[in-house]
């Protein structure tokens, strides 16, 4: 991908996807798992662009949301509604609503209480609901403290404690069809050890429900990527896992759902970012860049590593960089020790890689700076595929009476 022919065309920063890249990705997923009876259900959180889920939803794939806001977005991608699940701790009546009107395929519920919102909304439309019931497994995983999910304390989830309630509930509505239990111990996970914990727990929970009717087993996500190079499970590890865990089930006829988000954008994105100012400051030899916090969070909020690189060759010595970003928070920091040539210098182009999974659908306006353009790259064929906005959203600020001035 020729980046700096990119940024002729385009004002930085900008995120760029590589097409061949979401597809190699979508593509080990898919082949990982054929033979086994497993539906895969790309977690559109990672990233919501529908030319994004467009490419997952051209594999077969389903989706996995949290809102009716994805669902759209997933709608527009070319997914389809039965082969989609929706999560969400605090889903909205109009989340819910929209998902039961387009005829989502399931709804997997987090606490006792919503089941009955659930069911009465169902009612209103006369309309049949499946059900999934979220489990917090209590398993802790192994993962940055703020993507783990599924320990007692957090808040997602159903405990296996008051499952029985939640069975009776579920059981006493006729317009909620039980149909899965779920789970999703958390993110980023790079052990397929640590995952199997949380299977092994799910499988035995689900075998003690199977009376129910239920045909389904939704593993979640998690499966982590490498940020750094290392040696990672990847995806036929996890398949293998899942085969070995889940084999009794899948022979009896249950489907074990996956909703991988990460793996498959991570690797694909990358944020393109030009050197606004270098500054020598004691110690520390500051690369201040263009882009920062607001538009790629994960290293101010996990301190997660992501690879930086100037795009151009240099011969300079590579010396240690502070690489940050024009915010006004000491966090604004991409990486600190980043080792870059040393005659980088104001105008250069930076690479920020593995960008594609929770960057830009976690970027912010904050500072108010713009949200950023995306291009796809498919081959030699560069494509907008969503473009910065601030204007309109500056209109918005000034309205008198609620009408643009
Ligand atoms: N399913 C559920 C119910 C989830 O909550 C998530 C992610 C996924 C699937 C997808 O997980 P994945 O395969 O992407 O690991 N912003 C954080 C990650 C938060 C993940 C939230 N839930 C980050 O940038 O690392």
């Amino acid at each position: 991908m020729d980046i700096l022919a990119l940024t002729q065309a385009h004002q930085t920063p900008f995120y760029v996807y590589d097409a061949a890249v979401l597809r190699a990705r979508v593509g080990d997923l898919t082949s990982a798992f054929k033979g086994q009876l497993v539906s895969l259900h790309y977690a559109v959180k990672a990233n919501d662009n529908p030319a994004i889920i467009a490419m997952a939803a051209r594999e077969g794939i389903g989706a996995c949301l949290v809102s009716a806001g994805e669902m759209r977005r997933a709608l527009k991608g070319g997914m389809t509604p039965d082969l989609m699940l929706m999560n969400g701790v605090a889903k909205s009546d109009e989340d819910i609503r929209f998902a039961l009107s387009h005829g989502i395929g399931q709804l997997n519920v987090e606490s006792i209480p919503e089941i009955s919102v659930i069911a009465d909304i169902a009612r209103d439309m006369g309309v049949i609901a499946n059900i999934g019931v979220r489990i917090n497994p209590e398993v802790t995983a192994d993962t940055h403290s703020n993507i783990a999910t599924g320990r007692r304390t957090d808040k997602f989830g159903i405990l296996v404690e008051d499952l029985p309630e939640a069975r009776r509930v579920i059981l006493s509505r006729p317009e909620l069809k039980w149909v899965a239990l779920s789970c999703h111990i958390g993110s980023q996970v790079h052990n397929v050890e640590n995952l199997r914990m949380g299977y092994t727990v799910m499988a035995d929970i689900f075998k003690s429900q199977m009376d129910a009717g239920l045909d389904r087993l939704d593993l979640g996500g998690g499966f982590g990527v490498s940020y750094k190079g290392d040696n990672f499970s990847g995806p036929a590890e996890f398949a293998a896992v899942i085969a070995e865990v889940t084999r009794d089930l899948q022979a009896a006829g249950i489907r074990i759902q996956l909703e991988p988000g990460r793996y498959i954008a991570a690797e694909a994105g990358t944020l393109v970012t030009r050197v606004v100012q270098v500054k020598h400051s004691g110690e520390t030899h500051f690369v201040m860049l263009d882009a920062g916090m607001n538009n790629l969070l994960r290293p101010a909020l996990y301190e997660a590593y992501h690879p930086i690189s100037l795009v151009r060759t240099s011969k300079a010595a590579p010396i240690p960089c502070a690489v940050a970003g024009p915010i006004c928070e000491s966090s604004d920091i991409f990486g600190r020790d980043r080792m870059l040539p040393a005659d980088i210098a104001r105008g250069d182009v930076v690479a920020i890689g593995y960008a594609g999974a929770y960057g830009m659908t976690m970027s912010s306006q904050y500072n108010a700076r713009p949200h950023l353009a995306e291009i796809m790259v498919d081959g030699n064929q560069a494509t907008l595929i969503r473009r910065a906005f601030t204007a309109e959203e500056f209109d918005d600020l000034t309205l008198q009476n609620g009408v643009r001035k």
